[in-house]
């Protein structure tokens, strides 16, 4: 087993309470109020210790942590620690991790709309590599190495034309994508680069075929492709690409009824695909990057919530309500995501109640979990939300001008915050009130 295959962090107990990191969730949230978001650093490194260990075998591979996952500066660090580099899609991404004092030189910038200012930033700042995702980014590229007078090593950004059977909104290594070159615009995005942009150096080819993936499959497919357009454009330009970014996607067990594969399943898959294809289509084995964010850091994380109202509607559902709900976790909401709870503070009563735990925002659509059996909620009980690291706090939003829950990192019994909470202060801190109303 490894870690993504759990729904708790790996240091989960029951002791009294639920404690996490040796550290007992319901003074946490007495301690630094909720909602607050907690990460587990055991189960983190846990995680990145799985994959280092399971990719050993393939010497040529290089791992970025995808930052969209969650992007927060003591993150950043401890992923660096663990040698990790970064897969990043902004400026704001790439100015944290710069900002913790972590060079660019491992650290790729992605995206289908990238900024001009945005790749000025990365490119005064030495970004190790950029994933060229369309034909307008390689005439800014050119313009900006020039004007600082730099060689850019770049990626190009294929979409390889493969379905995954993950959730529709996230997959992106289809045909219909709005993300990268489709195979058919290779030759022309090379024949530009090579003949009118000398400060632009193609390293290899960049793909990534979907989110939440439980069928190591895709990966063997996706490798193919890769592996065989370098052989071709080997042929047809007589250039070596030496790099291949198969991307992220491995899938996180929110609850039961999800089976993801092992980090050592996929890895076995792509290791052994690469090994396949390199000799099918006779090419030198290249470096392999791969980028996962999710399976890196979703089940370090939970959230802890503080529950107050109840409604019970006459023979139908009974609702619970935390203080928190789709600002701080749109992906019920946006993606019909699901997840486990417990009540941290009831951990060990067996009498349980079939209820369904609504969030505090206007809109009914605020569900955190449907028809979940817990212990006999009550107003004050803390309900832990967990597998709630990755694409929660950073798809964050200040709805109803609610303020961003802190987050706090534990481990061997110790908590440190690193993100504080938002206050009154920050919601109104960028408002302006012209002259002519005051
Ligand atoms: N690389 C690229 C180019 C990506 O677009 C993504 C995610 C990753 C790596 C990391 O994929 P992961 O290992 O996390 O599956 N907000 C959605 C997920 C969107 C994923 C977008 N791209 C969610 O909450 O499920």
């Amino acid at each position: 087993m490894t870690t993504n295959q759990y729904i708790k962090p790996v240091t989960a107990k029951t002791e009294k309470n639920l404690t996490i990191g040796g550290c007992d969730t319901v003074d946490l949230a007495h301690k630094y109020g909720t909602p607050l978001y907690v990460i587990d650093e055991a189960t983190l490194r846990a995680i990145c210790s799985d994959y280092k260990k399971a990719f050993e075998r393939y010497s040529y591979t290089k791992m970025l942590y995808a930052s969209k996952a969650l992007c927060t500066s003591a993150i950043s660090k401890i992923l660096t620690s663990e040698g990790f580099g970064f897969d990043t899609v902004s400026a704001g991404e790439i100015y944290t991790i710069l900002n913790s004092g972590i060079s660019l030189k491992n650290v790729l910038f992605n995206g289908n709309n990238k900024s001009e200012q945005e790749l000025d930033f990365a490119i005064k700042n030495d970004i190790g590599r950029i994933s060229v995702d369309n034909f307008l980014e390689v005439k800014l590229i050119s313009k900006i190495a020039g004007k600082y007078n730099k060689n850019i090593d770049v990626l190009l950004r294929i979409t390889p034309g493969i379905e995954c059977h993950t959730h529709e909104y996230i997959k992106t290594g289809q045909l219909d994508s709005k993300f990268g070159f489709d195979l058919t615009q290779l030759d022309k995005v090379i024949t530009d680069i090579i003949t009118n942009h000398n400060n632009i150096k193609i390293r290899g080819l960049h793909a990534h075929i979907g989110s939440q993936i439980f069928e190591p499959e895709c990966f063997r497919d996706e490798i193919d492709i890769l592996i065989q357009e370098i052989s071709c454009i080997k042929e047809k330009f007589n250039i070596k690409l030496d790099e291949i970014n198969i991307g992220g996607g491995l899938g996180v067990k929110y609850t039961e009824k999800d089976l993801p594969p092992s980090v050592n399943e996929i890895a076995d898959v792509i290791i052994n695909s690469l090994e396949k294809y390199i000799t099918k289509y006779n090419v030198e084995p290249p470096t392999l990057y791969i980028e996962p964010g999710r399976s890196l850091i979703s089940t370090a994380g939970v959230t802890l919530y503080t529950i107050g109202s109840m409604k019970q509607v006459p023979n139908m559902t009974k609702y619970i309500t935390v203080d928190g709900g789709m600002a701080d976790n749109p992906r019920p909401g946006m993606y019909r995501a699901e997840y486990c709870a417990d009540i941290a503070n009831k951990m060990n009563l067996k009498e349980k109640e079939t209820v369904t735990v609504a969030g505090r925002f206007c809109e009914s659509g605020d569900i955190l979990i449907k028809d979940i059996s817990l212990p006999k909620p009550e107003t004050g009980d803390i309900l832990c939300i967990y597998n709630t690291g990755a694409y929660n706090y950073s798809m964050a939003s200040n709805y109803n001008r609610v303020e961003k829950p802190a987050m706090v990192l534990v481990n061997n019994a110790q908590s440190d915050i690193i993100i504080n909470r938002e206050t009154l202060n920050d919601i109104v801190s960028h408002d302006v009130i012209p002259d002519r109303l005051k």
